[in-house]
């Protein structure tokens, strides 16, 4: 019998669970268990379905190019290239007081960042957690719960120590609304919601101005903001890193959701030339790439695994690419292998896998925790499976679900570097080289997801993919809603509202 190994530790969750791991080893086999030789031969199999090759990814990248192309030229296509109305580059100057109101994949944050001038600024946050119900509920209850969420938020931060208000009477304070759903804008302070992703489903939004809602939430709680810009967290990512380090050309999130943000010459932007925006001008385009291949399916390598998460999804055939990254899915990716090796009886036989069996249970986290873990036990890996699902494994296997995981989220990064590789590409950043600001849970926290991205670009375009670097971006959401809040400002006060 082999000795018992002990570790023990906690880690906490996204979803805020705490998990208290006190793990041993114990390879003495009492349950029927998969040999080493059985994983590994079940992994050449999961390797050839998950693995990308670079030939692949350049195919991927030419068509993912002509999509963003199309998107451009024509309204209402799969990758929708949205003309965001945020005219050009930060200067950097831009000073001042401004709250923003970040609606995004998880939470609601409400924040107030004060700009500095020269690339500085300062920020006061609070968050809070939005539940499934609202997530599910009548569009209109949850904008009602931004406003709540917004009138306290100014209550607190705008009153002395008498608990009475800093405003002057009728002062209105200025607020970016960063709304991370695709929505068709006519002007910076409109959108028309296209589709809600991200496993949203709230009733009665899709195909109505969501600007226009969130209003008359503000007037039902009388909260003294105006709001000046309606903003994608890609957007704000864009604008907010460049207004810190000028020689970024493109934002990306890869989180809950996945989508990136570029800035285009308004000459090339052919659906919109009926606007008799100046030629000369430039703005920044909101992609929406999440979209790429959707419906169609013609382009993405997807396995049954990948087909089973979208059509059981709320949105089936919808966000092909983004199903495919982002950090919604991933973990789902993995249950669903686990789960049909546990019905060809390969996995856990004679144990009890019930828990293992709910969608959606195993989150994306565990995926980086698998990765991460340093022991040779993979003790984490113990801790997650007797923790969360009640049911032991060997070592064989556990190798054998780190190595999946590491397939599903290279995969995922090489994906990613399709995305930026098709905007590189077309806008001919290849040979100067750029910055690519990028943020969201996966880059931020998946263990070597940047350098896969890295790795990605050099098997596409070769050395000069070194030229096209990624790091972690400035928080687009709040400081660059507020940034764009200002942009707007100083365009309004100079007459240039809504589209000059
Ligand atoms: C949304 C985008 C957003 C991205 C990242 C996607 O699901 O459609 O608008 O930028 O998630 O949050």
């Amino acid at each position: 019998m082999v000795a018992s190994r002990r570790g023990s530790g906690s880690i906490t969750l996204p979803s805020g669970q705490t998990m208290a791991i006190h793990t041993r080893t114990h390879e003495d086999e009492d349950l029927p268990h998969a040999t080493k030789k059985t994983m590994a031969d079940h992994l050449r199999k999961y390797e050839s379905l998950f693995t990308l090759t670079p030939q692949r990814m350049r195919m991927i990248v030419e068509a993912f190019k002509d999509s963003l192309e199309l998107g451009l030229k024509k309204p209402e296509q799969v990758v929708p290239m949205i003309p965001t109305f945020v005219f050009g580059w930060p200067s950097g100057k831009e000073s001042g007081d401004f709250l923003a109101l970040d609606l995004g994949g998880t939470n609601l944050r409400v924040c107030l960042v004060t700009l500095q001038g020269e690339g500085k600024f300062e920020m006061t946050q609070t968050k809070y957690r939005l539940t499934e119900e609202q997530k599910q509920d009548e569009g209109q209850k949850l904008f009602d719960f931004c406003a709540e969420c917004l009138k306290t938020f100014v209550d607190t931060n705008f009153t002395d120590g008498d608990g009475k208000s800093l405003l002057k009477p009728g002062e209105m304070l200025p607020l970016g609304f960063t709304f991370s759903y695709p929505c068709v804008q006519e002007r910076i302070d409109h959108g028309k919601l296209i589709r809600w992703t991200k496993g949203f489903g709230a009733l009665n939004t899709e195909g109505r101005d969501v600007a226009e809602m969130f209003r008359r939430s503000i007037q039902k709680y009388k909260v003294p903001v105006v709001m000046t810009a309606l903003i994608n967290d890609t957007t704000g990512t864009l604008i907010a890193s460049s207004y810190v380090n000028p020689r970024t050309k493109i934002a990306v999130i890869f989180g809950t959701g996945c989508n990136a943000a570029y800035m285009e010459n308004v000459k090339d932007i052919d659906k919109i030339k009926d606007l008799g925006i100046d030629e000369k001008a430039q703005m920044a385009i909101n992609c929406e790439w999440g979209a790429f291949d959707s419906f169609e399916h013609e382009h993405l390598p997807r396995t049954k695994y990948d087909i089973i998460v979208d059509e059981t999804s709320n949105k089936p055939g919808e966000q092909a690419f983004e199903k495919l990254i982002s950090g919604r899915y991933l973990g789902e990716i993995l249950r669903l292998v686990i789960c049909e090796l546990i019905d060809e009886g390969v996995l856990f036989l004679g144990q009890e896998t019930y828990k293992l069996e709910t969608p959606y249970v195993f989150e994306t986290a565990f995926l980086s925790l698998m990765e991460s873990d340093p022991t040779d036990e993979l003790l984490m890996i113990i801790g997650i499976f007797t923790h969360f699902f009640a049911v032991e494994t060997t070592l064989a296997e556990r190798q054998f679900f780190r190595a999946l995981a590491m397939l599903i989220g290279r995969r995922a990064a090489r994906l990613s570097a399709c995305g930026i590789a098709a905007i590189v590409s077309k806008m001919g950043y290849l040979d100067e080289g750029c910055l690519v600001g990028a943020d969201g849970s996966l880059y931020n926290k998946y263990p070597g997801f940047a350098e896969r991205v890295h790795e990605g670009l050099f098997d596409v375009f070769g050395e000069k993919g070194r030229n096209i670097i990624t790091h972690h971006a400035e928080d687009g959401s709040g400081v660059g809603s507020a940034i764009i809040a200002a942009m707007t400002k100083v365009r309004r006060d100079a007459g240039l509202y809504p589209n000059v």
